[in-house]
């Protein structure tokens, strides 16, 4: 069993999204049962929520079923999952801090758009203040990213 955690600040808008997103690309590839998935937030503003409407109609938009109860990241998840995707330098910092250096944790920390094929590397943005469009955006990125992400794996656990 994979473990996925995907990591935002207030886990009501990105990261329960990419969760979903993941957990429809898993479907179609028939690979739901290999992997144990989850999100959560630095934050601790919204734990018990579900995710945002505007994350939710963007989901649903696109054929996606989203279901979440918002939690807060917590030291125990940096053992317990195999790969922690942040969703941007913040959130990636605040994984990492949570970790007590030195380093003394087993996950593999990730940036989520070190797997997109465009702006590798950089922030998927917050659309917490934004509109329409922003979560348009976050879902075009979370999109693309995990099929990088999707296909990283694929080669690394001969999937
Ligand atoms: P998220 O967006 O980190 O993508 O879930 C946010 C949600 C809530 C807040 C900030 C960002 N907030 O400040 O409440």
């Amino acid at each position: 069993m994979i473990k996925v955690l995907f990591v935002c600040l207030g886990n009501i808008c990105r990261s329960p999204l990419a969760e979903a997103i993941f957990n429809h690309k898993l479907k179609l590839s028939g690979l739901t049962e290999k992997f144990y998935v989850d999100s959560c937030g630095t934050g601790d503003y919204h734990i018990g929520s579900q995710p945002d409407s505007r994350t939710v109609f963007s989901a649903h938009k696109h054929g996606m079923e989203i279901e979440h109860a918002c939690r807060q990241l917590i030291k125990a998840d940096l053992m317990e999952f195999h790969y922690i995707l942040a969703m941007d330098n913040s959130n990636y910092r605040n994984i990492l801090l949570l970790a007590d250096l030195p380093l003394k944790f087993s996950s593999q920390v990730l940036m989520m758009r070190h797997f997109d094929s465009f702006d590798k590397g950089s922030d998927v943005p917050d659309p917490y203040h934004g509109d329409a469009r922003e979560f348009q955006l976050v879902f075009d990125i979370l999109n693309r990213s995990l099929d990088g992400f999707i296909a990283h794996l694929a080669k690394e656990h001969a999937l």
